[in-house]
């Protein structure tokens, strides 16, 4: 892989995406950090990445093979089992906590499970407040800047243990 060029501070890290399969390895390096009941909330415009994102997301936990990873936009919640299970959901057209509450999402939080969520910007007051936070910025057509800050101690270990490979050469 080419040089993708990093930043990293204690609690945030910022990485330069040039294609799809940079950002699923950006995926890959936190599924396979992250621990039970972790929540990663997305924020990005359309088409900024975040579900290509989730497919490495998926494969670094579990192992789920990239085509069985979609957008579950209008379903609003995927599920993708292994060892550790994968709650993926979409909450472009959720509007309120009782409509979170409704899909399932609190239940999920109980059951162990990790959980992504993309559109986090839109129920972020309805969010656990220790989370993960990615954030995709479009640069170009090709490229994105994908911003990740730990909020809680908790997450703090998972900025150290993909600063190498977001350093990488
Ligand atoms: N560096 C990159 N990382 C990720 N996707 C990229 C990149 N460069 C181009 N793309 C393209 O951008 C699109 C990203 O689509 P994706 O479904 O992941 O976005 P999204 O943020 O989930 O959108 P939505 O808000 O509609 O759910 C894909 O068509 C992908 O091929
Ligand atoms: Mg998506």
């Amino acid at each position: 892989m080419h040089k993708i060029s990093g930043d990293c501070c204690d609690r945030c890290c910022s990485y330069v995406s040039h294609n799809p399969t940079d950002t699923i390895a950006l995926g890959i390096q936190i599924g396979s950090v992250l621990f039970p009941r972790a929540l990663v909330a997305l924020i990005g415009e359309l088409g900024a990445g975040k579900t290509c994102f989730v497919k490495g997301l998926a494969y670094g936990i579990n192992q789920t093979p990239e085509h069985e990873v979609t957008s579950p936009t209008f379903t609003m919640l995927h599920e993708y089992c292994g060892t550790s299970t994968l709650y993926h959901f979409d909450a472009y057209r959720i509007r309120e906590q009782t409509e979170l509450e409704a899909i399932g999402f609190y239940d999920c939080l109980d059951w162990g499970g990790i959980i992504v969520v993309e559109w986090a910007d839109r129920v972020l007051n309805s969010l656990p407040a220790q989370r993960l936070t990615v954030r995709f910025d479009v640069l170009g057509e090709h490229d994105r800047r994908i911003s990740c800050v730990a909020h809680g101690q908790d997450y703090h270990p998972i900025i150290h243990k993909i600063w190498p490979f977001v350093n990488a050469v």
